[in-house]
């Protein structure tokens, strides 16, 4: 693809000479397809002046954080730096329910991780890092700030990406964000252009704030645990159904109110999990994914028998628009 390896080209000649000899940057590595192809391509022009970090958050899949940093370490050979932050998420999220608010806490919890590893950089290895290096996709930047009159039926943001926008205001570090033109479709072209493996290209998306959008009203301990569990089950079953790469993303919900149910021969009051796919071309607009409805039953049945605390689960048939691909 032409146009592909133009931009790529211009793209590192750009960070080139925007990052001076002695400048470092920092990339925050999710495991996702965004945040590797745009680490793979600065390390192209930086080489070791690009400095990858993982920020366990607490609010990523079932053991997430395990299975990310292996595949980094045997697939893709960038450095990086694990972080565990959870502490500091989950105790600022505590008692928090309303959805911008949320966003809010977590972009501004991010912000002070990499703050901590610039300062890091500098006090024990006298690296200056002023730069950070953002997965940003043309979608996020339309739906976070639409420009005026951009036909893109935006007046106003939807709701505040934790990657855009914002950021640079409270943050020492000026970004760098060299997808910012592109689509998803091209940025996995990009990504094959530069070698990253099919494993990481094919993931589904999985939003930077986390589980956290996903668990409506408070981010707790129990309600993590519950969502992980029924989300692994779901997304395992599609795997094993070979239907994973006809989906552009797929996930559970927890909702937080109570449904009465009967379980053995016990009458429950627990939570319903909310099972939600789609297809979509570029995450602006989305389509529900029709499964078998043997496929559903067979998944609602092994949630509602293995995840304690859930006793009920419901599809989610809305398209976006009406719905936005999240729930918060
Ligand atoms: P929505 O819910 O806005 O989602 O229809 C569109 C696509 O964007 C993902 N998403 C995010 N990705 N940071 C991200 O990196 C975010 O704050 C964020 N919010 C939503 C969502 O998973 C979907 O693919």
């Amino acid at each position: 693809d032409w146009k592909l390896q133009d931009l790529l080209e211009e793209q590192i000649e750009l960070i080139k000479s925007a990052v001076g000899p002695n400048e470092h940057a920092i990339c925050a590595l999710s495991g996702g397809v965004d945040s590797t192809v745009a680490a793979t391509l600065v390390h192209k022009a930086l080489g070791d002046r690009l400095h990858c970090v993982f920020v366990d958050n607490g609010l990523l899949r079932y053991k997430e954080q395990e299975r990310v940093m292996e595949t980094f370490k045997r697939e893709l050979h960038l450095p990086v730096v694990c972080v565990d932050a959870s502490t500091d998420f989950l105790s600022r999220l505590r008692g928090v329910t309303d959805p911008e608010q949320k966003r809010k806490i977590i972009g501004a919890q991010f912000i002070s991780v990499f703050d901590k590893f610039a300062c890091h950089l500098e006090e024990e290895l006298g690296k200056t890092a002023t730069f950070l290096v953002q997965g940003t996709l043309y979608p996020d930047v339309i739906e976070s700030c639409p420009p005026p009159g951009s036909g893109k039926g935006h007046s106003h943001t939807i709701k505040s990406h934790h990657n855009v926008g914002g950021l640079p205001a409270v943050m020492k570090l000026k970004l760098l964000e060299p997808l910012k033109w592109l689509f998803k479709d091209e940025v996995r072209k990009l990504g094959k252009l530069l070698g990253v493996p099919e494993s990481f290209l094919k993931r589904h998306p999985f939003p930077g704030p986390g589980l956290a959008v996903r668990i409506l009203g408070e981010v707790t301990e129990s309600h993590l645990e519950m969502l992980r569990q029924a989300d692994e089950i779901f997304v395992n079953s599609i795997k094993e159904a070979g239907l994973y790469d006809e989906i552009w993303q797929a996930f559970a919900v927890l909702i937080p109110v109570k449904t009465v149910g009967v379980q053995g021969d016990r009458r429950t009051h627990a939570y319903p999990v909310i099972l939600r796919a789609i297809t979509s071309e570029d995450g602006m607009t989305a389509d529900t994914y029709e499964f078998k409805n043997k496929f559903v039953k067979d998944v609602t049945g092994k949630i509602c028998n293995t995840v304690r605390g859930v006793n009920r689960v419901a599809y989610d048939f809305t398209s976006k628009p009406p719905a936005t691909v999240e729930w918060e």
